[in-house]
């Protein structure tokens, strides 16, 4: 495993920089909701671009100037079809470079040297960014499928600012974790040429860390799912309701938290070491810690007889 001495810890290239960002803002958002209401002047503009889905029914009445902005909230299957298209793409040259000595192609190569990819120093191992590249396919395609066969949406919307950020947020994931690939010029430099030999207990415990957290997200959905339909499994309304369940029993959004574990579960494949990637995974922190503080609020708000030990995000803690 290489060690933090080994990584230029204080290289902020351009990926560092906007998961960096990302993670502020989001970090910035979350205390802003934190402030009690009568604080902070109201906003409707600003709430309706952070909130989506249910909780945009928990904020002020919005202007119809808002509803302009509206984009249907099952549009979120276009972000994994996008997602499996493109990190598919990457997952091909890279096993195309890793197998078979092809480079990158000029244009791939030259994009990855400007967000900052990483030139071999000494210990990255090709092996790593291979599997994080694969997990990240897998559970796009899982989220796609779910999208489709599992998940009952109602006519919730979401903001067309965050339709746009969703599209192209996997094109900058897939890229990030292709960027961390020991590169020698345009070649994929592997350790001792062999891939297997790469091999380390952390890769297996990512694994069974990502495989562990996929099963509950799907889990958690399939419950979400349930909530609309009737025991012959026939949808019989759209409304929200009180999930319980698996981790719904700890938390109101457990699905977010599973996120947070699936990409914690990259960052351990990774060695526990990269920093871009702890930076990701910061970012999906505290955009999914806004997210269910939110959903939180809103089943408190909706529900009076919400289950009161039932934390937002983090058992027992938040
Ligand atoms: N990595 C990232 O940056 C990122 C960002 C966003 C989301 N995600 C992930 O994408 C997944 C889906 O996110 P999401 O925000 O759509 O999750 P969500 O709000 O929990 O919704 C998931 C599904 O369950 C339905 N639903 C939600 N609450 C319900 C309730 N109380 N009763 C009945 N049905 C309910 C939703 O329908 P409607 O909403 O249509 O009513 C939707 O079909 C999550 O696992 C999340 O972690 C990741």
């Amino acid at each position: 495993m290489a060690t933090w001495a080994g990584t230029e810890v204080s290289a902020l290239n351009p990926l560092r920089a906007l998961w960096l960002t990302l993670a502020a803002t989001f970090l910035l958002t979350l205390l802003l909701q934190l402030v009690p209401p009568g604080l902070l002047p109201g906003c409707a503009f600003f709430q309706d671009l952070i909130r989506y889905g249910k909780t945009k029914e928990g904020a002020p009445p919005r202007p119809a100037a808002c509803r302009a902005f509206d984009v249907p909230k099952r549009y979120f299957s276009h972000f994994y079809i996008i997602s499996v298209l493109w990190n598919g793409f990457l997952l091909w040259s890279l096993t195309h470079s890793l197998f078979m000595g092809a480079p990158f192609p000029n244009w791939l190569h030259g994009l990855l040297r400007i967000l900052g990819t990483a030139q071999f120093r000494g210990g990255e191992l090709a092996l790593s960014a291979f599997l994080v590249l694969v997990f990240l396919w897998l559970h796009s395609l899982r989220r796609l499928f779910e999208c489709f066969y599992v998940s009952v949406f109602s006519n919730a919307v979401i903001h067309v600012v965050q339709y746009c950020f969703g599209l192209v947020y996997y094109i900058l994931v897939g890229l990030t974790v292709l960027s961390q690939v020991p590169m020698d010029g345009r070649n994929v430099y592997v350790i001792g040429k062999n891939l297997l030999m790469q091999a380390r207990w952390f890769h297996i415990l990512g694994m069974m860390m990502f495989i562990w957290s996929s099963a509950h997200q799907y889990k958690c959905h399939v419950i979400l799912s349930n909530l609309r339909k009737n025991k012959a499994g026939v949808v019989i309304h759209c409304n929200h309701r009180i999930p319980f369940g698996d981790w719904f029993e700890y938390v109101s959004s457990p699905n977010y938290l599973a996120e947070l574990m699936i990409y914690i579960s990259m960052a351990i494949t990774f060695g526990f070491y990269n920093l871009t990637w702890w930076l990701v995974v910061t970012y999906v922190f505290f955009s999914q810690a806004l997210a269910a503080f939110l959903s939180h609020e809103f089943y408190k708000s909706k529900f009076i007889s919400y289950p009161k030990h039932r934390k937002a995000f983090l058992p027992f803690l938040f």
